[in-house]
């Protein structure tokens, strides 16, 4: 033990002596139970005061590292790597709570975390059962896929050429008329939002939406600092839009195609009004589309998009609701100066997207295997919302209403008596069963859920809405 401290250190003496003993135990040298020198002892080998050591090893005992035995001396007395690594950490926490980004509400963490585990019934979830995902298909592809040298380096700024020139084919049918420079793949629609999120509006930026709405419940635009407005589409919308707007610079976001969480497929009319008025007050839309391709019946349900000559709406689509959510590929069709701004943030962010996933979706969309896929889902979805529909008929009429699903994953559960609370949900929870409440859509909503017929099996489905009855009961 021939180490001394620095005196030149800008560290003071104490504060030394307290590191160079935690090193000490951290490495093991001094195990736990080892009896450490008197005082006077280490005083004289670091020749210190006796004062300077004393403060040293208060300091260790509050930490939990050494204690005092009354006539034995100083010992060891634990080592565990929390303690350590707790007073030679930064204080986490307060970065955590200081930082940008809005956390998770508690309920949807416990989704997030529950929704991993096989013995929980999954009622609410906005993705596919493992049995609709066509994984053995996928599967197939990896192994057939003939890659070009090129192929699974990083990707153009906008995403895979490939791709983009297959998902203009692809558009063509939704309408939409497009090339690949008003193009860009991005890893999920979620990206696509947050990506406009950080790249398009100044903070402060009021966001209007529907409400309930699905922005509630992922918080791009509000960690970026932006104002949610939820807004009626009735006669009064284009002079709340044309007052609002003129405080701040302003953007429309929708779901006009069974929309999320309610279901709800907008009228023909009810697009053209939308879309004219937002055009008239130069107000851009986002059309958040990710479900059209799950409507149970050919209707008039044409994108927004594919009314617009004037770069007015930013288009989001992705494969997650039909393909598989996994591979993380989505993609945004905008004017080619917004596409090369988002671009350029998603470099910054990530360097592309899966370049795999991306050839992988080419395959599907380009050789017809996306669309017998997709004709084959919808009828699945199909017997499993009359299937729900069914079971709500004949135990939920009397305390429930809903309307017949349309299509997509969801129906959009209104109970008579504001029962939707966050105990109501964990005392669901404590049967195994898992449910969106309306409340994480629209903080002031307790009278709905969000089912959903997309994920749990039809045993499981019966089981859980029993045990939703029970609960109520
Ligand atoms: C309306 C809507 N938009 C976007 C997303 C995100 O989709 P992705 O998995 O493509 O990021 C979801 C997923 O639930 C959604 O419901």
């Amino acid at each position: 033990m021939d180490w001394k401290p620095d005196r030149q250190s800008h560290l003071t003496i104490h504060v030394q002596i307290i590191e160079w003993m935690k090193t000490r135990i951290e490495r093991g040298d001094w195990t736990v139970g080892t009896k450490l020198p008197t005082q006077r002892k280490l005083a004289a080998q670091f020749e210190v005061n006796r004062s300077t050591i004393n403060l040293a090893l208060d300091e260790l005992k509050a930490d939990g590292l050494l204690e005092s035995k009354v006539g034995s001396g100083t010992f060891v007395a634990n080592n565990s790597w929390n303690i350590l690594l707790n007073k030679s950490q930064p204080n986490w926490q307060q970065h955590i709570e200081a930082s940008i980004h809005k956390p998770n509400y508690h309920t949807i963490q416990l989704i997030n975390e529950f929704e991993q585990k096989d013995h929980i019934i999954r009622l609410g979830t906005g993705e596919l059962s493992p049995e609709l995902l066509p994984t053995k298909k996928i599967e197939r592809s990896l192994k057939s896929l003939s890659l070009e040298s090129r192929a699974i380096g990083y990707s153009e700024p906008q995403g895979s050429k490939k791709l983009r020139s297959v998902l203009c084919e692809y558009l063509k049918k939704r309408g939409i008329d497009t090339a690949q420079e008003n193009i860009l793949i991005v890893s999920g629609a979620l990206q696509a939002l947050q990506l406009i999120a950080i790249g398009l509006l100044e903070e402060g930026a009021i966001i209007f939406q529907d409400n309930p709405s699905y922005l509630n419940s992922i918080h791009p635009f509000q960690s970026a600092g932006m104002r949610m407005i939820p807004v009626q589409r009735d006669g009064n919308l284009p002079d709340t839009l044309r007052i609002a707007k003129r405080k701040k610079q302003s953007l429309f976001y929708c779901v006009p195609t069974l929309q999320n969480p309610t279901g709800c497929n907008w009228t023909i009319g009810e697009r053209q009004t939308l879309y004219h008025t937002c055009k008239q007050l130069q107000i851009p839309i986002i059309e958040d589309d990710v479900y059209h391709e799950l409507l149970f019946e050919p209707s008039s349900s044409p994108a927004l998009k594919s009314f617009d000559q004037s770069g007015q709406v930013l288009y989001v689509g992705s494969v997650s609701k039909t393909l598989s959510p996994g591979l993380r590929i989505g993609w945004v069709v905008a004017p080619q100066s917004v596409i090369q701004r988002l671009a350029d943030i998603k470099m910054q962010t990530d360097y592309g997207s899966s370049a795999v996933s991306q050839e992988i979706v080419a395959q599907w969309l380009s050789s017809g295997l996306y669309e017998s896929h997709i004709l084959q889902l919808r009828e699945q979805l199909k017997l499993r919302a009359t299937f729900v529909e069914n079971i709500l008929e004949e135990q939920f009429k009397h305390i429930a209403t809903w309307k017949k699903s349309e299509g997509g994953f969801y129906i959009w559960l209104r109970f008579k008596e504001p029962i939707v609370n966050k105990a109501f949900f964990l005392n669901l929870l404590k049967k195994n069963v898992l449910i969106n409440p309306g409340y994480i859509y629209d903080t002031s909503d307790l009278h709905h859920i969000r089912l959903s017929y997309a994920y749990a099996s039809l045993e499981e489905l019966t089981v859980g809405l029993n045990s939703l009855i029970e609960v109520i009961s």
